[in-house]
């Protein structure tokens, strides 16, 4: 039985018809971008390959652009490029997931594809601390073919979580190992750590509870959001979100930041080892709550949330007037090289570039390369010598610059607030801009860093200026919606 009324649904199609009129001209929207149809788009969820079909479901509330009640949303790709808008998958519509239904993840097994989420329901009152106030409940569905709901079961009820823990353990993503299938959860401890739980089951259907799978020191946060584990020919890596991280120099310095430990598992006692320090996925403003799944070659990808990271006072996202906000990364290609993650832009998006433009530029003080679409564009810069500070200038105001082993972004008055972010690099040789309408996603030295940002220009330039002494060789695409 659903507990969603006839009058909800007719009022929220009334709310989404009302933002698709504000949203019609608006050429902030992205041209190769997942974003929210209407409204508000937080984390991926249920990232999968099913029978060649690519599903990407995400957090979704149709009918107000500053958040709230959320369902999932749905949208199919054959290619990972052109993606159709589904009917909504999950709506928030049972007892145990009336405020929301919260992350999660998909498992295919036979011909199955197994989604967990959270559901959550919020009992008047406070309900961010006491077990009295607030029900996350893990929920599993299975479903033939992506679209439909065959099979809809709480597997593990809000009271039946292990002591020692508020409110909040969400965010089931599930692994397989040796023939067990595995289940990591988020949480805040009572002590305000962030944990990671660990469940086991032999038929993903009865989950067993096997201990905390890694816990984190006070300056690790006191909340992890969205775990992630998966495994590698090198190392393993687990992926999660602290909320409440300390900023260190250029690292962690958004409202909320993502990141990573490679390591190993100790399967004997149920434990992840670090073998890495926790480092940043993105370095760039919007980056929070990535999802990765293996798609059927095998590729590990990984969908993140271009939105939240920061969200200082200083900043106001200009799309809500608009009647949207938020929306996903491209989709990216995680691989551990030599010790090391790399993250590539899934090769696919190289179907939409138009208008190939090569240059050797020798530059002396300044370069204007003229005419320049800045809406949605690609640039790869090889670096062969930069003799003194090397800056670009891009889109309105936005400003590259690399010197004295220190690569910045930053914005002017187009980035709302924002101002910069920096990362340190020895040696940098290649810098690739993917640029949509209203986004930038920066890959320095072939997936080391990526900074991700959201940027909302009223006039675009009409060159991209290099300032500096050095020598490059640039290749630029216009990157077709
Ligand atoms: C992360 C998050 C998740 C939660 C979801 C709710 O952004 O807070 O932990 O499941 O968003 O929308």
């Amino acid at each position: 039985m659903s507990e969603l009324t006839n009058q909800y649904w007719e009022d929220l199609a009334q709310a989404q018809a009302k933002l698709k009129k504000k949203i019609e001209n608006d050429p902030w929207r992205l041209a190769f971008h997942q974003m929210p149809e209407t409204g508000w788009l937080n984390d991926p969820n249920g990232a999968v390959q099913f029978n060649g079909l690519y599903h990407l479901y995400h957090q979704y509330v149709p009918d107000d652009p500053d958040g709230g009640l959320v369902h999932w949303a749905h949208k199919t790709s054959t290619d990972m490029v052109h993606f159709q808008e589904e009917d909504l998958f999950l709506s928030p519509d049972k007892p145990y997931n009336k405020d929301g239904v919260y992350s999660g993840s998909a498992f295919v097994k036979d011909d199955e594809i197994h989604f967990f989420y959270t559901g959550n329901v919020k009992h008047p009152g406070e309900h961010d601390y006491t077990f009295s106030g607030r029900e996350q409940n893990t929920v599993h569905i299975v479903s033939k073919d992506g679209f439909t709901v065959d099979y809809e079961e709480v597997v593990i009820p809000h009271e039946d979580y292990p002591e020692g823990f508020t409110d909040h353990i969400r965010d089931p993503k599930i692994f397989e190992k040796d023939g067990i299938y595995y289940m990591v959860l988020g949480s805040r401890a009572l002590n305000h750590r962030g944990k990671i739980l660990l469940y086991e089951s032999a038929d993903l259907y009865d989950w067993t509870y096997k201990g905390v799978f890694i816990e984190g020191e006070k300056e690790m946060g006191y909340m992890w959001e969205c775990p992630d584990f998966f495994e590698t020919d090198e190392k393993d890596v687990l992926i999660f979100s602290p909320q409440g991280l300390k900023a260190t120099s250029h690292e962690f310095e958004n409202t909320h930041n993502s990141g990573y430990y490679l390591g190993s598992v100790d399967w004997e006692k149920a434990k992840f080892i670090p073998d890495s320090d926790f480092k940043e996925l993105d370095r760039g403003f919007d980056f929070y709550a990535p999802q990765t799944f293996e798609d059927e070659s095998g590729r590990r990808i990984l969908w993140g949330w271009m939105g939240l990271g920061d969200i200082s006072p200083e900043y106001s996202n200009p799309t809500v007037a608009r009647g949207w906000q938020h929306a996903m990364t491209l989709p990216r290609e995680l691989t551990v090289e030599d010790g090391k993650l790399k993250q590539r832009p899934l090769t696919e998006y190289q179907m939409l570039r138009v208008n190939e433009n090569e240059q050797s530029l020798s530059i002396q003080d300044s370069f204007e390369w003229e005419a320049q679409n800045q809406k949605s564009f690609e640039l790869i810069i090889t670096i062969e010598e930069v003799k003194d500070k090397l800056s670009i200038t891009l889109k309105e105001d936005t400003v590259l610059s690399y010197d004295n082993h220190q690569f910045s972004l930053s914005h002017g008055p187009s980035g709302f607030g924002r101002s910069e972010r920096t990362v340190e690099i020895d040696n940098l040789t290649k810098i690739h801009v993917i640029a949509d309408t209203s986004s930038l996603e920066i890959f320095l030295n072939d997936g080391d860093y990526v900074l991700s940002s959201r940027v909302y220009p009223k006039n675009e330039r009409d060159s991209i200026l290099f300032e500096g002494y050095s020598e490059l060789s640039v290749v630029k695409w216009d990157l077709k919606s």
